[in-house]
């Protein structure tokens, strides 16, 4: 029996895709991966290298080719899993509290008692003003903390994050960075894997980093963040951050190298890494 502690574990995780009946892709692994119950995981690797495919995986969205992927959930959470993508994802047809509500809803919680929950994450990440207000009306920022905030109202045992942040840009990046750290740090116990391209925001974050390779994404390197917590924002403030960044870049810059002399012979992600195609298990 595993550890009770571990959270999530990945074995030999790979996947394939097909791409036009003859070829495939390797696109992921071997990958493994065990994740602690309330640890702060972030993954960074090269573009392409597998770490959506690796994330949807984990969410149930996507079967593996090969391999195994374990939650150790409780029975009793009706929803153990919740998922934040980069682009917010969130209904434009409705209210950003309706937005927020709406998964305790499908849960079958009556609505005013949705709504009463979602309150309390819309105050939590500075939205109550903005409670009846349709998403198009909001900032990229702002609709990203509707986002987090639907996430977060269903009380997931695990968040899995795919590069949030990736389309704000480098001040509200920090800003929302700086409120999710406060939020997690005063919210222990919940487990998160968070994909990003920012080294800087995986060491602010994370109490572990994983270095991915060139696809199909491996695991180069397990490194842990020797930052205490609870952190703050000055961290980034001092010399031994941008000495661990620096380390973690050295760790970085030979997949990201493999990855620019891909694109640069024509098999970037041109789907050109091919080889038989075995049956496609369907997603
Ligand atoms: N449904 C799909 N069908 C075919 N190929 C796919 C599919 N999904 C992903 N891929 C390919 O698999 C590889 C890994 O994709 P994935 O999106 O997981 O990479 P990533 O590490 O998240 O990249 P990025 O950093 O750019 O977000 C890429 O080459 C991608 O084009
Ligand atoms: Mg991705």
């Amino acid at each position: 029996m595993a550890d009770t502690s571990v959270k999530i574990s990945a074995r030999d995780v790979e996947r394939h895709f097909g791409i036009d009946g003859k070829h495939r892709l390797h696109a992921l692994g071997p990958f493994d991966l065990d994740v602690n119950e309330g640890e702060f995981v972030c993954i960074v690797g090269p573009s392409g290298c597998g770490k959506s495919t690796f994330l949807r995986i984990l969410a149930g969205l996507l079967r593996p080719s090969n391999g195994s992927v374990e939650l150790f959930t409780n029975a009793a959470t009706e929803t153990p899993v919740s998922m934040v993508f980069q682009d917010y994802s969130i209904y434009p047809w409705k209210t950003v509290e309706r937005n927020v509500s709406f998964g305790l809803e499908l849960r079958g919680v009556p609505k005013t008692k949705a709504v009463a929950q979602a309150h309390d994450w819309l105050e939590r990440l500075g939205l109550a003003d903005f409670a009846r207000a349709y998403p198009d009306t909001l900032s990229g920022g702002m609709r990203q903390r509707v986002a987090i905030a639907r996430a977060l109202t269903v009380e997931p045992e695990i968040l899995l994050m795919d590069e949030p942040f990736a389309a704000l840009d480098a001040q509200l990046r920090q800003v929302m960075q700086d409120d999710l750290l406060e939020i997690w740090q005063s919210d222990a116990g919940r487990t998160v894997v968070f994909i990003t391209h920012s080294l800087e925001e995986a060491i602010v974050l994370g109490d572990r980093v994983i270095v991915m390779s060139a696809r199909p994404g491996t695991m180069v390197r397990s490194v842990d963040v020797p930052f205490p917590r609870p952190r703050t924002p000055e961290l980034r403030a001092q010399s031994e951050f941008n000495d661990f960044k620096n380390e973690l870049w050295d760790l970085l810059k030979s997949e990201v190298a493999h990855y620019m002399a891909e694109i640069r012979a024509g098999t970037g992600d041109t789907h050109a890494a091919v080889g038989p195609s075995p049956a496609e298990p369907e997603d």
